[in-house]
């Protein structure tokens, strides 16, 4: 199965010469399994019609930042987070010169600023100008950046001269971009977790919420990220930043976290319920902030939403994994809860024990599954994260 099997691509067209070149690139990065959205600069509609691209890639091209009809079907902003890999073909000097100073004036740059995806560049343009210091130095920037090249190849050019310059070839650039995804266990999976705690407002100000850090959470989202899945991490307030080649969705409460995972989880192969889910909400939040009084308060609370168990009613569910955070019969609760909750895979850890669980960097997990159970000895959240993603890996390849 190729690697791009499946991935989002956006092509970036500049306005060189070899922009007919990035046709033939579409219809190879379709045939390797990738959907495609093309961006036009300006100058490249002066080389090919955009019709053409709208063909290959069965998709309406995109031109515009501020074209408020396009916006309103896939805006700049919902582009750079679609996108699994952004490749720019062909690059022209000015583009590169443009992505160096992150400049944001037209909808390819400001792509190229708002994604996090892998950003690979094909240049395309007069040996002179590929030679020439200004353009040597921002190509070493962009790459210092992060920024993958390929090509440009030598040999004849459009302007009569030979030398470097031409656009890699289709194939190679196929070839580069597939490069950027990790052959891993969980290569072309798509995997959810949940992180983090949630926080149910009293009031404006105030708030019912629990211990959790999110970190168990996250260093899953970076274990599977290395393992070659494309992550979505959908996270309740914590400190922690975002692992590289992660989606992060942002959430405060527990209906927040449902709705975000409700919305993805039909087309998600894996789902991990990491987060520490308030149970209950107050049932009425105040809309000013309460005063004090010397009387007692009551507040009502209403149950949430459980969303692993919403998961797993899916017609057709993702493997899900639970988390089980008990202070006592750890192995007998969790058991049930496999079964209550339908999982494929329950991560039982004790609480309340000094140095393991919420807030902390270690864990200790008993891991359970139908038929089978394996114990993950204190480490590093990093470790266990590691250890429990080899047997989701395991265990849904033969689910499968
Ligand atoms: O039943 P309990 O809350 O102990 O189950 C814990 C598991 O269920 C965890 O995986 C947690 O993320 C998930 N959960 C959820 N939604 C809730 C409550 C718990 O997804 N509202």
């Amino acid at each position: 199965m190729s690697r791009l099997n499946k991935k989002r691509v956006v092509l970036i067209v500049t306005g060189g010469i070899a922009a007919y070149k990035a046709l033939e690139l579409v219809r190879c990065l379709r045939d390797d399994g990738a959907a495609v959205n093309v961006v036009m600069t300006a100058a490249a509609e002066h080389f090919v019609g955009r019709l053409s691209f709208q063909a290959l890639s069965s998709e309406p091209v995109h031109t515009d930042l501020l074209d408020a009809r396009a916006e309103g079907a896939m805006g700049h902003i919902e582009l750079a987070r679609w996108a699994d890999i952004v490749i720019v073909a062909p690059a022209t000097a000015d583009f590169m010169a443009r992505l160096r100073h992150g400049l944001a004036d037209d909808l390819a740059t400001t792509l190229c600023l708002a994604t996090v995806a892998p950003i690979l560049v094909a240049p395309a343009m007069n040996r002179q100008m590929w030679l020439n210091a200004a353009t040597v130095d921002n190509t070493a920037v962009l790459k210092i950046r992060g920024i993958v090249f390929v090509g440009p190849d030598a040999g004849a050019q459009a302007c009569g001269e030979t030398g470097p310059g031409r656009m890699a070839l289709p194939a190679d650039i196929v070839a580069a971009a597939g490069a950027l995804f990790p052959a891993g266990m969980l290569a072309g999976r798509r995997l959810m977790v949940t992180a983090g705690p949630t926080r149910e407002a009293i009031d404006p100000v105030r708030y019912i919420s629990n211990k959790s850090s999110g970190k168990m959470g996250y260093a899953i989202a970076q274990a599977a990220a290395e393992a070659g899945a494309e992550v979505i991490l959908v996270s309740g307030p914590t400190r922690l930043s975002s692992p590289v080649r992660v989606h992060r969705t942002a959430v405060i409460s527990a209906d927040e976290m449902y709705d975000a995972v409700m919305a993805v989880v039909d087309d998600v192969d894996i789902f991990v319920a990491c987060a520490a889910v308030a149970d209950y909400r107050v049932e009425a939040p105040a809309q000013q902030k309460r005063k004090k009084d010397n009387h007692s308060l009551n507040l009502t609370l209403t149950p949430t939403r459980d969303i692993l168990q919403s998961v797993t009613a899916r017609p057709t569910p993702p493997f899900a994994v639970g988390f089980a955070a008990e202070t006592e019969d750890l192995l007998q609760n969790a058991r049930s809860k496999l079964e209550r909750k339908s999982l494929d895979m329950i991560a039982a850890n004790q609480v309340g024990i000094e140095g393991l669980g919420f807030d902390s960097n270690d864990n200790e997990l008993y891991v359970l599954w139908k038929g089978g159970e394996q114990h993950l000895a204190k480490a590093s959240k990093d470790v266990i994260a590691r250890q429990l993603i080899g047997l989701v890996a395991d265990r849904c390849h033969s689910r499968a």
